[in-house]
């Protein structure tokens, strides 16, 4: 595959966890990637690990200046995105037993990475995705539709209820020009900095509630991320896909 041939995919949070399973799967197709997240040493191991030509670049997602400088500094080398992928976010306990001033900075925190930090990368990105065969892929969560597993989820499962929202206007928006736009909704996904440390107890009972028996990988996620990046996803936009085991279905 030549340069110009080439998949250029963007994966924020791709330095760890879902995004760097993700990551993992298009660097065996060749694509050129570029990794995007805060954590210097993680981002430089993961593009050593994924091959030379991997690119990686320190931004907060939530914050427009950082993304506007990452964009413009892919634009100026790459030209053209073909798949943006979505997938840096994290969760803080927030109930109503928490202390106000302290649940709103809580909320704020997580809602301006799960939320604000899909969408200004998504507006950031639009002019220059492919058209026709642009992708964008979000990470929502089973929590979107469930309010989380267990009590705290305030902020979290609302975060990614929004991006629900967000994945269906963009598609709204920007079907028509030929890019489409979904989401994939993990439930409990094992090996990542998100679940590693729940206690072990917690894990066997969110298992034994999975009716295919096991934990999800990484890699269940990735292949469908790669799914709704393909050619054969075409007629595929405005879905959150659920891959979680049938720990959710028919909602
Ligand atoms: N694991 C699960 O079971 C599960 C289930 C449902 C949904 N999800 C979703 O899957 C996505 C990936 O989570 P994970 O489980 O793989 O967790 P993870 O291993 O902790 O990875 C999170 C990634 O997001 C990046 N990140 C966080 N805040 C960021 C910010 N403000 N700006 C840029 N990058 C940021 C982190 O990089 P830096 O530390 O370098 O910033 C890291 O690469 C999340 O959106 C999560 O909500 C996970």
């Amino acid at each position: 595959m030549n340069e110009k041939t080439k998949q250029v995919v963007v994966i924020t949070g791709g330095n760890s966890g879902i995004g760097r399973g993700i990551a993992q799967a298009f660097a065996h197709q060749h694509a050129q990637l570029i990794v995007i997240g805060r954590n210097q040493a993680s981002l430089a191991a993961t593009a050593q690990a994924l091959g030379r030509e991997t690119v990686w670049l320190q931004a907060d997602v939530g914050k427009r200046d950082d993304v506007a400088a990452v964009v413009e500094k892919i634009v100026e080398q790459f030209q053209r995105v073909d798949v943006l992928v979505n997938a840096a976010g994290f969760t803080q306990t927030v109930t109503t037993a928490t202390p106000l001033a302290e649940a709103e900075s809580l909320w704020d925190a997580v809602l301006d990475t799960n939320l604000k930090g899909s969408f200004l990368m998504s507006v950031a990105i639009a002019p220059f995705l492919s058209r026709p065969g642009g992708r964008i892929i979000n990470m929502s969560s089973i929590g979107s539709f469930t309010g989380g597993s267990r009590a705290g989820a305030l902020a979290y499962a609302s975060s990614k209820a929004g991006l629900n929202g967000l994945t269906y206007a963009l598609a709204r928006e920007l079907s028509s020009q030929g890019i489409t736009v979904n989401a994939v909704a993990p439930g409990f996904v094992q090996g990542t900095g998100f679940t590693g440390a729940w206690p072990e107890q917690l894990v066997q009972d969110i298992v034994s509630q999975i009716p295919v028996g096991r934990a999800g990988e990484t890699s269940d996620i990735a292949e469908a991320v790669l799914f709704l990046a393909s050619a054969q996803a075409s007629f595929i936009t405005g879905e959150i896909l659920n891959v979680n085991g049938g720990w959710l279905f028919g909602r």
